[in-house]
């Protein structure tokens, strides 16, 4: 599958418009079938993706045909021996951080960061107040008008999981984890959040 749209590709536009310059490393975490690593890669020549998902590494290898920069780690992020030396400018995160514990994954980004550097997840968050409900029942036609819109495709065969944390959960181990970083519901059942290192830290 080359190109498709779901509820987490939309988020795709404002991840890409987050790469600082074309010589910024990048990492994209839990980068599955690569859709968005190609897309990084057309921004910056520095792009790494790690996914212990031998199936979907594969496919993301596939897309890069031609000789390229891009470097791929068939591993868990946050164990991967192969990112303890490395740092970089931005990571990327897209329905992944519910795959690992929450506050150990943050943590792990955070220390990969250059000063400086930029956190962007896009996540799933667990409805478990009556607020989550409402609003999650609130946004199940307008959604359902949007995906038909798209053409939602679908979901390739990868490896999903339910979420374990509320949004509100989230919202807390981020601001104990990364003081200042902005957490945010987002329309397709989608929470963002993001964080820049600070140079001092
Ligand atoms: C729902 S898929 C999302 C893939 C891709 N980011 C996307 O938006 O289509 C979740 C991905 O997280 C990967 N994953 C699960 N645990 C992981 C871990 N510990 N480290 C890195 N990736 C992980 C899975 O293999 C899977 O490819």
């Amino acid at each position: 599958m080359n190109d498709y749209w779901n509820h987490n590709t939309a988020y795709h536009p404002e991840l890409l418009a987050s790469v600082p310059h074309h010589t910024s490393r990048v990492l994209d975490v839990g980068c599955g079938d690569g859709l968005l690593l190609q897309k990084l890669a057309a921004r910056t020549k520095h792009v790494t993706g790690i996914d212990p998902d031998a199936t979907a590494l594969s496919q993301a290898r596939a897309r890069f045909s031609i000789p390229s920069e891009t470097r791929f780690i068939l591993g868990d992020f946050l164990t991967s021996p192969e990112l303890d030396t490395q740092r970089f400018d931005l990571i990327t995160c897209v329905a992944t951080l519910h795959h690992m514990p929450l506050i150990p994954a943050l943590e792990r980004m955070r220390d990969l960061l250059n000063p400086g550097g930029q956190l962007r997840v896009v996540g799933l968050a667990a409805n478990k107040t009556i607020p989550d409900w409402v609003i999650s029942g609130f946004l199940l036609v307008p959604i359902r008008l949007m995906s038909k819109a798209h053409r939602e495709s679908g979901y390739p065969d990868m490896m999903t999981a339910r979420p374990a944390e509320s949004f509100t959960e989230i919202r807390e181990a981020a601001a104990r984890t990364l003081p200042g970083s902005r957490v945010r519901r987002r329309f397709y059942y989608r929470y963002t959040l993001a964080w820049t290192r600070p140079h001092s830290s």
